[in-house]
């Protein structure tokens, strides 16, 4: 069974709650539809309910089992008001600027996964990375013993001698242009939890770097090593290493020269990047030359998943998406 297969299925053992807060898009609103058919997820759409509706009716598609919320007219919207203005009153926030925010179905919608009215919520087709991140910043918040929200992807590779069966995590490639070490140790423990939710099996992580093992000396490697002894401390019991050059984490020919006492080198199933631009552009090399899957970014580290769309996304992208989302839930 493939990965999206796999995926998928185990959403659906888990009937997880999902907030779709961009409801009168249509390929969100095609998307909701067949998650709904396929069981995915129960779904909520947020957005006026005639307009959902009449869009609905345009393209012959089925609302049965869906929920529609009207932000407009939610009799939710003083509470979370208040409550947005009780979290971000130290910020300057007023309650006038609260209540208008409130309208906004993304801070709405977060404001329901704190209220546990939903389980996770998927956004990005209309808005823009840095909104649907934002908004959750500034809501939810991180998970505890996480202050950093970071996005991974689950890049599958043609070559199945690699990580597991040639699949891998790799992070952060979304989220933090330059993080430091304690940022760098949080993104690692969020891809390890990652692999372990969404792939199952023991997470093999490596500090990436472009130094093996003390081979070249750099202050940026000294990042790296700091990120690897904190995030060894906080989770003891984790397979990681580093710092490590990618040949040496993934090749254990290369492992056995380079790392020979390691016990991730060769054979790491999630590979974390010095930094965005590395992480970014690591993925895409990934994608486009080995011809990989790549997907996500799926943002981890949140209280709950909340995952971001490309506004290129497709309605598979969506329904994918609602699947992976719906596996993130505790
Ligand atoms: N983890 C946890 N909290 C964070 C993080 C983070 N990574 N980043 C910001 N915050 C918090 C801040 O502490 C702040 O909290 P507070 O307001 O309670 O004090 C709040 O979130 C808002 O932070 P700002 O700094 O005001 O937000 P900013 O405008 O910098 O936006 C953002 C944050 C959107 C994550 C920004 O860092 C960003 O744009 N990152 C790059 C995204 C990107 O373009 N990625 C590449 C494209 S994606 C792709 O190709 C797959």
């Amino acid at each position: 069974m493939d990965f999206l297969t796999q995926v998928k299925e185990k959403a659906k053992a888990k009937q997880k709650t999902i907030i779709l807060p961009e409801g009168t898009e249509i390929r969100t609103l095609k998307g909701a539809v067949q998650a709904t058919e396929q069981q995915l997820a129960k779904i909520i759409l947020l957005g006026n309910i005639g307009a959902v509706q009449n869009l609905a009716n345009q393209e012959n598609l089925s609302l049965d089992g869906i929920t529609i919320i009207d932000v407009a007219s939610s009799d939710k919207l003083e509470q979370y008001a208040e409550q947005f203005y009780e979290l971000r009153k130290h910020k300057g926030m007023t309650l006038e600027k609260a209540q208008e925010t409130m309208r906004n179905p993304l801070y709405f919608g977060n404001m329901m996964l704190m209220n546990n009215e939903a389980d996770g919520m998927l956004a990005g087709a209309e808005n823009t990375t840095g909104d649907v991140l934002r908004s959750a910043l500034q809501t939810i918040k991180t998970k505890p013993g996480i202050n950093t929200v970071s996005g991974a992807f689950v890049m599958i590779t043609p070559d199945t001698t690699l990580g597991d069966n040639g699949i891998f995590i790799f992070g952060d490639c979304a989220v933090n242009p330059n993080p430091d070490s304690q940022q760098l140790a949080d993104i690692a423990l969020s891809c390890a939890q990652t692999k372990e939710s969404l792939l199952g099996g023991e997470a093999r992580v490596a500090m990436l770097s472009f130094s093996t093992k003390g081979s070249a000396r750099h202050e940026n490697v000294d990042k790296v090593i700091e990120a690897l002894n904190i995030a060894k401390t906080a989770a003891p019991e984790l397979h990681i290493d580093g710092e490590l050059q990618l040949d040496a984490a993934i090749v254990p020919s290369v492992a056995q020269t380079k790392a020979p006492d390691s016990n991730v080198a060769g054979t790491a199933n999630v590979l974390v990047f010095p930094d965005l631009q590395a992480g970014n552009i690591g993925y895409k090399l990934v994608q486009r030359f080995a011809k990989a899957a790549a997907i996500g970014p799926i943002l981890q580290g949140m209280a709950k998943p909340v995952n971001d769309l490309s506004r290129g996304c497709s309605v598979q992208d969506v329904v994918d998406m609602i699947a992976v989302t719906a596996l993130q839930c505790e």
